[in-house]
């Protein structure tokens, strides 16, 4: 288990940049569909927020030649445990480097993971000060409901795909001090692992790259907070053209109610009904499933994750020429929206 020092010095995900080759479709997905807020536009980048997101931005969309994950950031404790993580980060060799970063947000420690996923710590975040027209009565809300889709509140976990899984796991670990909620093993081989530093089930999922590739991102899921969404979600995406995955169901691992679609530009979106099993143990066990349950792991009422998608697609996508273990040949297409 981690030092008790340790537990608390990442306090949660602020925020990601999404890469996009279809920048219009990815921003009407995330705006007229998801009800997120636009904050800021620069150069090709768009900057927007949920509701009840607390800072300037939680999603910047840039337009690029593929669908990727640009970064991901997650916000530490205080200033000085910002400077503890970064100096853990570099005396473990992982290549980082300071930057002032962006719009909304101060000094910031990006670095890569044993993998190759771009990441960032930082501390210093821009509150959101709705204006009058948007400020909501209820206290606890950055800003009110839109009328416009089924918005979503916030942005909530992300998940990233690792050609091996147990050194990007150890350092989160080591270097972030997240904690290791639950994990799936196929014999010695870790599947996948969920992290957190909270009293979420999970903020960061590792899971196992089907394909064998490095550094490639699975999904970033928005909260709903409530399941019935992701049913009304789903026949918004229906109505509206947009590639349903899979779900609405269930999962055992985490209990959070899912619904996976992919956004235009090909990057799969979590709808999160509700977040699951919280946390509240100081001395919690890591709960390590087999692959004999998968079935409850991914879905307690039944629904499939596909494989010839769940398992494989990543962005951004890779050519099965290249893949170790060759999948279907349409897992490699970004899915039509
Ligand atoms: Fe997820």
């Amino acid at each position: 288990m981690t030092e008790p020092d340790l537990r608390h010095e990442i306090a949660h995900l602020a925020r990601i940049e999404l890469h996009t080759p279809d920048p219009d479709g990815t921003l009407w997905f995330f705006t007229s569909l998801l009800g997120m807020y636009e904050t800021k536009r620069e150069g090709q980048s768009v900057y927007l927020r949920g509701y009840e997101d607390p800072y300037q931005w939680s999603l910047k969309i840039t337009e690029g030649p593929a669908p990727k994950m640009g970064h991901a950031a997650l916000r530490t404790s205080s200033p000085e445990a910002l400077e503890r993580r970064a100096k853990s980060i570099t005396d473990g060799n992982l290549p980082g480097e300071w930057t002032e970063d962006e719009y909304g947000y101060g000094k910031t420690f990006a670095f890569t993971t044993p993998d190759g996923h771009d990441l960032r710590l930082l501390w210093e975040a821009e509150k959101y000060r709705a204006p009058a027209e948007l400020k909501s009565r209820i206290l606890t809300r950055a800003s009110k409901k839109p009328l416009q889709g089924i918005p979503v509140k916030r942005i909530d976990h992300l998940n990233l795909l690792a050609s091996d899984v147990t050194p990007v796991k150890r350092s989160f670990e080591r270097h972030l001090g997240m904690q290791t909620r639950e994990r799936v093993v196929d014999g010695d081989v870790e599947m996948g692992a969920w992290l957190s530093s909270n009293i979420l089930g999970h903020e960061v999922a590792i899971m196992r790259d089907a394909l064998g590739a490095q550094g490639r991102f699975h999904h970033v899921a928005f909260y709903y907070g409530v399941p019935q969404h992701n049913i009304d979600a789903a026949e918004m995406f229906r109505e509206y053209g947009v590639t349903i995955e899979a779900g609405p169901d269930r999962h055992g691992l985490t209990q959070g109610s899912f619904l996976y679609v992919f956004e235009p530009g090909g990057n799969r979106v979590e709808l999160f009904g509700d977040c699951g099993f919280l946390e509240l143990e100081p001395d919690f066990e890591t709960k390590t499933w087999t692959m004999d349950d998968i079935d409850v792991v991914t879905a307690i009422g039944g629904a499939k994750l596909p494989w010839e998608t769940y398992f494989t697609y990543g962005t951004p996508p890779v050519a099965p020429a290249l893949s170790p273990h060759p999948a279907p040949e349409e897992t490699t297409v970004a899915p039509a929206a």
